[in-house]
Order: structure tokens, then sequence, then C-alpha cells
């Protein structure tokens, strides 16, 4: 991984990613990409970038051989409860993009590293729901984990025809502070931190009692870039490999939140749509292949997790004056 393109720069993951790669290989050797251009934004400013589109094939083309990278890690995509919204769409874009994204590495030629997520969504309900293992039945009920399922087999494929260097993990719920994720189920438990910070109170969308797998952001990263590193002859899997850090319910982050700050109360109007889908997900899956074929070990639990939270989010509010308390 020397020169790396990657799509969906400006969202929750790829903000951070391009932030840490930047640092890893040099400003020079990171082409951030999205399909808008904002202003005052730090990934547009701090280093390279395009806008594109990522079903466009032609512009994707053009820039990965213009930039002549090495690595494209790909993560323009909908998220669960807005592909469920409009699932037509969310094929077209998610499908869509990755087979370009995968042709686009195809073209570039053998040995091209090529990174998307997959994600615990790609289970359905009839996956064992506890420990659920790194290779069981596939059944996913959402459009989201129809694109997810269909990906890792696409990623797979690509591997094995093409030679391309494909690698992927299926993420658990990611909580971070600097972007807000946009359209999942698990992003209640993001939400909840800006709200515990600027309300001390939360309406939970996700019923108590549903536990789902979370990670907090920097394990994510290491992840990628853990994973994007590993000893290719190690890897069996490839695509995509079960990660996880902790799995919750909302009332275990509410008690996690109420310790720090004990006038937090939390309710709940839960949402019909993302309860589905969260139910239709593992409640907590294995990893074990991961930790055996490349070394995952992630660094933050739940308690440790809520602390950088709620420090890194009080700190945001001080430096944007949004009031915290
Ligand atoms: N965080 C994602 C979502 O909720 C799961 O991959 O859609």
């Amino acid at each position: 991984m020397k020169r790396v393109l990657i799509t969906g720069a400006l969202g929750q993951i790829g903000s951070e990613l391009t932030e840490r790669l930047r640092r890893d290989l040099g400003v020079d050797s990171v082409i951030a990409t999205d399909i808008r251009k904002p202003d005052n934004n730090p990934t547009v400013e701090n280093g390279q970038f395009e806008t594109l589109d990522v079903q466009d094939y032609d512009s994707f083309l053009d820039m990965a051989k213009r930039y002549e990278v090495d690595t494209i890690i790909h993560l323009a995509a909908l998220l669960s409860a807005t592909a469920e919204q409009r699932p037509a769409f969310a094929w077209q874009l998610n499908m869509g993009g990755l087979m370009n994204g995968l042709e686009v590495a195809r073209e570039l030629g053998e040995g091209i590293k090529f990174f998307a997520p997959s994600s615990i969504a790609a289970y359905g309900p009839d996956a064992e729901p506890d420990s659920t293992p790194q290779d069981t039945v596939m059944h996913p009920t959402t459009m989201y984990g129809v694109t997810k399922v269909a990906g890792e087999l696409l990623e797979n494929y690509y591997h094995d025809k093409y030679g391309v260097d494909t690698r992927s993990v299926r993420f658990p719920g990611l909580i971070s502070y600097k972007v807000e994720p946009g359209g999942g189920t698990t992003d209640y438990a993001v939400d909840i931190f800006y709200e515990a910070l600027k309300n001390k109170s939360y309406k939970s969308f996700i019923a108590e009692g549903t536990y789902m797998d979370m990670m907090y952001m920097d394990d994510a990263i290491d992840a990628i870039v853990d994973l994007m590193n590993a000893d290719s002859d190690r890897l069996d899997h490839r695509n995509a490999f079960n990660i996880t850090a902790m799995s919750f319910a909302p009332e275990e982050i509410a008690a996690a939140i109420k310790k720090r700050i004990p006038e937090f109360e939390m309710h709940y109007e839960v949402d019909p749509v993302r309860q589905g889908i969260a139910e239709s997900w593992p409640n907590s899956i294995d990893c074990h292949c991961a930790v055996d074929e490349w070394n995952f070990t992630p660094s933050y639990d739940l308690e440790r997790m809520t602390d950088e939270m709620l420090m890194r989010l009080e700190k945001k509010f001080e430096t944007e004056g949004m009031v915290a308390k």
C-alpha cells in the first residue's frame, strides 16, 4: 500500500482513514475522493482531493491511472436504514460502485490491493445470533445486507479470477466523534453521546435488550491498515473477516454514560424499521479468524470508548462553540 485512492472519503470512516494514511504514507500518496467537495473541510483541504462519482466508471479509471495508485479503498455506499428507504437505488449505488471499483482494479493490473467494507448486516435472522461463526448461512433480509453478501462474493471472484488482492472486514457499528454516521441502524450508539452532553437525555430508536456488535473508530482504522498490510499467504478468508470489539444493548451504553453523567436519562421511542433491521442481525459475532490470520486486536471496550467519546466530544463542542453543558 504505497499510493491509495479512497472513495467516500468524506464519510464517517473515510475522513479518519484519509487522515491516518496521509500521516502514514505521506500527504501526496493519498487521493481522497467523494461525490461532493464542501468548503472548510479538513479532508478536502489537508491534502489531495478530487470529486468522483463512483458510478462514473471512466472518471474512476482515469483518476486511478492518473495518480498511479496501487490500492483502492472503496467506502462510498448507502448504510442500512437509508438503503431500506431506497432499495433500488441502494443496489445501484452499492453494487454499481463496487463493480466499477473492482473493474478499475482489474484494469490497473495484477496485485492491485482493493478494500471495501462488509458488515454484520451480511448475516440474516437464521444465522446463530450469539458468537455468530465466520463461515455460516448468510441470508440477510435487508437490501444493505444483500449488497454486502453479494459484494463479498464479487470481491472473492475478482481475487480468484483476476488476481486482484481484495480484502475486507465485516464491520460492526462504528462509534466516532469526528464525522457522524448517516442512515445506519447502529447510529444510536453515536447519537447518544451528542445528546448526553447537550441535553442529558436520549430517546433511543432501538429497543432495550437489543444487542449489536460495536467498535470504536480507532480500532476500525487500525483494522483496515493491519489487514491491508497483512501477509497475503496467511489470509484464508479475505472477503470478509468478522471483527468486533464489544457487544451491548442500549441500556448498557446508557448505564456507562450515566456512571459519568449522573443526571443522564434514557427514554425509548422505537423505530420499527431500524428495530427490525437490528433484530435481523447477530447479537455478537465470533472473530477468531481475524485474530488467527492477521492478529486483529481491538483496544477499546465499552468503558474506555465511553470515556474517550465524552472527553473528545466535550473538547469538540468547546472548540466549535457548541453548548455542551
Ligand atoms: N453501521 C451500519 C449500519 O447501521 C452497519 O454496517 O447500517
